[in-house]
């Protein structure tokens, strides 16, 4: 799938952007999926707000608890101080999470193509396992911005495995919030992890281990423009980044992380699985 060029282009940079990989059509369906899907929410209860900048969702059962859950969460500015929601649940939705390419048929097939497990197979995976899987909407107006990070904070495996699959579901442009990435950034390690307090308890919230305080160099970030259907591969380490969205247009994108069977993956990464509900790969 990935010609000698475009891996050397990954291991130079830590990603790798591949236009026309899946069909506008395929991208539409799910689009169309997960509008049908939106009908059907109920925004009572404990549904939970997500946000980068804010770190309560890190305490909260919703989040921890959504490894083998579709889930919806909220953007920040949707919900008022009471925690009523300040618009239409179909625009106020964040994300979906983190377990629909296991629970739902339609993003099963999306997710486990041919042509997914090549690309897989081409970056070096030997074993690997779809860990979890994110749909996001990036909201106009209100989708919030996601911070500099690398992947590899929040899904650690020893030795580093993670791969981000970022698959453009509507054209991601400059003003509705495309990603930004930081080109060889991926050759830093880690600056923090995310990670659980207690891993045999995880009522006890999450916490970050700082390695380095020094913030990332954000003025060598690069916009990563894509039509739908374009395939982004972000390497674990990849400083990565998207602004808020600010136009009048949505920005939906599927994510897929991706691990190595054969390394270990952290008893106290805040995503678990209960043992009954395994990782499959493609
Ligand atoms: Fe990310």
């Amino acid at each position: 799938m990935l010609s000698t060029e475009q891996l050397q282009q990954f291991e130079q940079d830590g990603f790798i952007v591949l236009p026309d990989f899946v069909e506008r059509a395929r991208c539409e369906e799910l689009q169309a999926h997960v509008d049908a899907l939106l009908v059907g929410l109920d925004g009572s209860g404990e549904a939970c707000v997500f946000s980068t900048t804010d770190p309560s969702h890190g305490a909260n059962e919703w989040f921890l608890g959504s490894a083998d859950k579709v889930r919806w969460f909220f953007e920040d500015g949707a919900v008022d101080e009471d925690g009523n929601l300040t618009r239409a649940i179909p625009e106020a939705v964040n994300k979906l999470g983190h377990a629909m390419h296991d629970l739902d048929p339609v993003f099963d097939s999306f997710s486990r193509t041919p042509e997914l497990a090549e690309v897989a197979g081409d970056v070096g995976f030997v074993d690997p396992k779809l860990l979890q899987s994110m749909y996001i909407f990036k909201q106009p107006g209100i989708g919030g911005e996601v911070i500099c990070h690398c992947d590899h904070t929040f899904l650690w495996t020893e030795p580093q495995s993670v791969i981000g699959f970022w698959l453009a579901i509507e054209d991601a442009t400059l003003n509705n919030g495309a990603m930004w990435a930081l080109p060889g950034g991926h050759r830093q390690s880690a600056k923090s992890r995310f990670r659980l307090v207690d891993a045999d308890d995880r009522s006890k919230g999450t916490t970050t281990d700082v390695f380095d305080e020094v913030p990332y160099d954000t003025d060598g970030l690069v916009p990563l423009e894509a039509e739908a259907g374009t395939l982004i591969l972000l390497h674990g380490t990849l400083p990565h980044y998207s602004a808020a969205n600010a136009s009048n247009k949505s920005r939906h994108a599927y994510t897929l992380h991706v691990i190595e069977g054969t390394a270990n993956y952290l008893s106290d990464n805040w995503l678990q699985r209960p043992p009954d509900f395994p990782l499959r790969g493609f």
